[in-house]
């Protein structure tokens, strides 16, 4: 059975995006794998966090892992600092790291402009952070949209790198993307991945935002003028996005929706979108809502954190006996 990994900051509302590029897919490797679903508070604050938002966030998250169809009885949920491996292992991480790599990372320079002298290091160091989050569990796949290859990649330099200076102790993990879907864009903007920290609220879906809100956004949505419902990502980059959508909550392929709609115009097709869309988030809206206050969820984040640490803690300690940091 392969092991999966996959983690999601607690920094906010959850997009339609993080859902179709990343949150479906967990579900979907729940029965045949054996699956760590991480809430990366520890990545959130490598900008700064209100205390009293970050905790509600997380919990939130959690909610919605659930919502959405996670099964606690066959997935790991847990929440990243109730596990000090993580922490403890990215330390490591850190030192196997060079300076150069890190500020070569496209998040890194994007998060940093602007900041002047001012720049939190945990902004640098979030890659081995992120690498230790998955060695930590010899993960084989890792489901995330696309903006996170990279991140990808420099996990597997560093487990390689340690592999190669001590002994194999980390597996090589490989990226999962969606074929369709890896990269939602903006509604308002669709040369631009959709982002729950966009300004625009139109440009974005949350999974809890009302269900008319989700009507207006999607009517919103930027097209262009010639009215044709036709799949062409650099030409037609608006109705592309919206046609991957409506593929992703329909489960119909992009081809397929081309010729159901040929001779009808933006109108219906927004007008069907938005319901499709409504139909799919209305029923996590409604789970979501029963969990997010119930003691049950403490008890899943509880015995998820347990499960997390005894897989964890034994990599870690092999890590240290190869380093030499362990008495024996
Ligand atoms: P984040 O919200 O940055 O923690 O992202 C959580 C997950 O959602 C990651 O796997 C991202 O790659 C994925 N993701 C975020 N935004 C999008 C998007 N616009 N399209 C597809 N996937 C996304
Ligand atoms: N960097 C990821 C993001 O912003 C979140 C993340 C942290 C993650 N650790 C991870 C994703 C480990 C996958 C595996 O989306």
């Amino acid at each position: 059975m392969a092991t999966i990994f996959s983690g999601v900051q607690p920094s906010g509302m959850i997009t339609l995006g993080n859902y179709l590029g990343a949150i479906k897919h967990f579900v979907e490797y729940q029965d045949e794998h054996q699956c760590y679903y991480c809430i990366v508070n520890q990545h959130a604050i490598t900008v700064p966090q209100d205390p009293v938002k970050l905790r509600e966030n997380s919990r939130n998250l959690a909610a919605l892992y659930l919502a959405v169809g996670l099964d606690p009885e066959k997935v790991v949920l847990f929440i990243q600092s109730e596990v000090p491996e993580h922490a403890q292992l990215a330390w490591i991480m850190q030192t196997l790291a060079y300076v150069g790599e890190l500020e070569r990372m496209t998040q890194f320079k994007d998060k940093s402009q602007g900041r002047g002298e001012s720049i939190p290091a945990g902004l640098l160091t979030y890659p081995p952070l992120m690498a230790a989050d998955i060695l930590l569990y010899k993960t084989d796949y890792v489901p995330v949209g696309e903006d996170q290859k990279q991140h990808i990649e420099i996990t597997r330099d560093l487990a390689q790198r340690f592999n190669n200076r001590y002994h194999e102790v980390f597996v090589l993990p490989e990226i999962r993307t969606p074929k369709v879907g890896a990269r939602i864009m903006s509604l308002q903007e669709p040369t631009k991945k959709m982002s729950k920290s966009d300004p625009n609220q139109n440009g974005f879906i949350s999974l809890l935002d009302d269900p008319k809100e989700i009507v207006k956004k999607v009517k919103r949505a930027q097209t262009d003028s010639d009215n044709r419902i036709a799949f062409d990502k650099e030409n037609k980059p608006g109705i592309s996005n919206l046609m991957s959508i409506y593929s992703l909550c329909s489960g119909q392929s992009v081809e397929e929706i081309q010729a159901a709609y040929e001779g009808k115009g933006y109108g219906q097709f927004k007008s069907d979108l938005a319901e499709l869309v409504v139909s799919l988030i209305e029923p996590i809206q409604a789970r979501y809502r029963e969990l997010v206050g119930s003691d049950y969820l403490d008890q899943v984040l509880d015995a998820g954190a347990l499960k997390a640490r005894e897989t964890a803690s034994r990599t870690l300690r092999e890590v240290e006996a190869a380093m030499g940091l362990s008495r024996r």
